[in-house]
């Protein structure tokens, strides 16, 4: 563990360097409304949706409540994962509690359409070869067993954590900060319990990428999604350096969090470009092949069709 979190240091100090952008991207004062900041967090709860429910039940959004997806196309690519009994549990729960999410943000709303979502074995296998440098083989996939799914959790609520603890300044009106602290509570709770599952399991190795161990490997996805967000270290593994562990006292990380222990803040800006897997918010791609939905998205980008997506439907 101590040799680990010191090739770690090296790593987290080479990728910390060329950030810090300080432009206007890094910071959420953009001119939106209440209402606009919670339809951005559509995308992320449409997206936990789909894969918990369809990872634990087989069955997606739409087969539980059709009308929440207004009439956005259906997400490519999930499917019923190996689970062993208590993960899937664990995850039916969180695929009920983000039906919860969808109609507690649609019933104060009305909510938006559902972007297209990639939730294919490839579009994992893609995050997560870049995120270690090299290509798996047998190549990745989630739904194999509950080790794969917990790795390709540790994509989802975190970033939709970091997005919730950056909108909540941002917000005016009473109704909509309380709905969004709930949300907040919830997704962190998620957050945690499927790091602390893959923390026990951290010594593990990935059969797909050889020797790399879950520990590393949480690190190599946190320092990936540092680099497409460009604003510095707002992620971080479940093992690091003292001087990123609570109080500079423990290298154990089950909670990714600031020098205070304080959640990290995420910008819409930033959610897309990591999201997006391009970097860049104004280039969809990643989990959201045509572009999130909503104002806030929708305004980095240009009309019609976006990226390589097959545009079946209207926007
Ligand atoms: C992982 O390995 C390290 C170093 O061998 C050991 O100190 C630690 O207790 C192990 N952790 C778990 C959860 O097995
Ligand atoms: C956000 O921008 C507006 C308009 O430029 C400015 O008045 C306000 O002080 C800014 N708020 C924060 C928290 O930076
Ligand atoms: C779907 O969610 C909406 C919004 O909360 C609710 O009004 C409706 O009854 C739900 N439909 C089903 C089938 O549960
Ligand atoms: C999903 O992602 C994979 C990997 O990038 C890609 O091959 C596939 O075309 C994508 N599917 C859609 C519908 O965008
Ligand atoms: C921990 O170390 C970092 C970097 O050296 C420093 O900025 C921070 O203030 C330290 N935190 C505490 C609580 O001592």
């Amino acid at each position: 563990m101590f040799k680990l979190c010191l090739v770690l240091i090296l790593l987290i100090a080479i990728d910390a360097s060329p950030v810090q952008s300080g432009s206007l991207s890094c910071s959420g004062n953009i001119s939106a409304s209440d209402v606009d900041r919670v339809h951005f967090a559509l995308n992320l709860e449409f997206t936990e949706a789909e894969f918990f429910l369809k990872g634990a039940t087989g069955k997606g959004l739409d087969a539980f409540n059709a009308t929440l997806a207004k009439g956005g196309p259906p997400p490519v690519g999930a499917k019923k994962a190996n689970l062993d009994p208590i993960t899937k549990r664990i995850i039916e729960e969180f695929g009920y509690q983000e039906i919860g999410h969808l109609r507690a943000i649609t019933d104060m709303t009305g909510g938006i359409p559902r972007p297209l979502i990639n939730l294919t074995r490839e579009n994992f296998a893609v995050f997560m070869d870049r995120a270690v440098g090299r290509r798996s083989n047998p190549r990745f996939d989630p739904y194999a067993n509950s080790l794969n799914y917990l790795l390709a959790s540790y994509y989802i609520p975190y970033v939709g954590l970091t997005g919730y603890v950056g909108a909540i300044p941002y917000l005016v009106y009473f109704n909509i900060k309380r709905l969004v602290a709930g949300l907040l509570g919830v997704e962190s709770g998620q957050d945690a319990v499927i790091r602390t599952l893959l923390y026990e399991r951290q010594n593990e190795t990935v059969e797909e990428y050889g020797g790399v161990t879950v520990a590393e490997l949480t690190n190599e996805i946190s320092n990936l999604r540092n680099e497409l967000g460009m604003c510095g270290i707002k992620d971080e593994g479940l093992c690091v350096p003292l001087w990123l562990g609570a109080e500079n006292r423990t290298t154990s990380n089950i909670l990714s969090a600031n020098p205070y222990s304080l959640s990290y803040d995420r910008t819409a800006q930033e959610i897309l470009r990591v999201m997006y897997g391009t970097g860049d918010e104004h280039r969809p791609g990643g989990f959201w092949p045509c572009g999130a939905n909503g104002r806030i998205a929708r305004m980095f980008l240009d009309e019609g069709c976006y990226g390589d997506c097959v545009c079946s439907h209207d926007n």
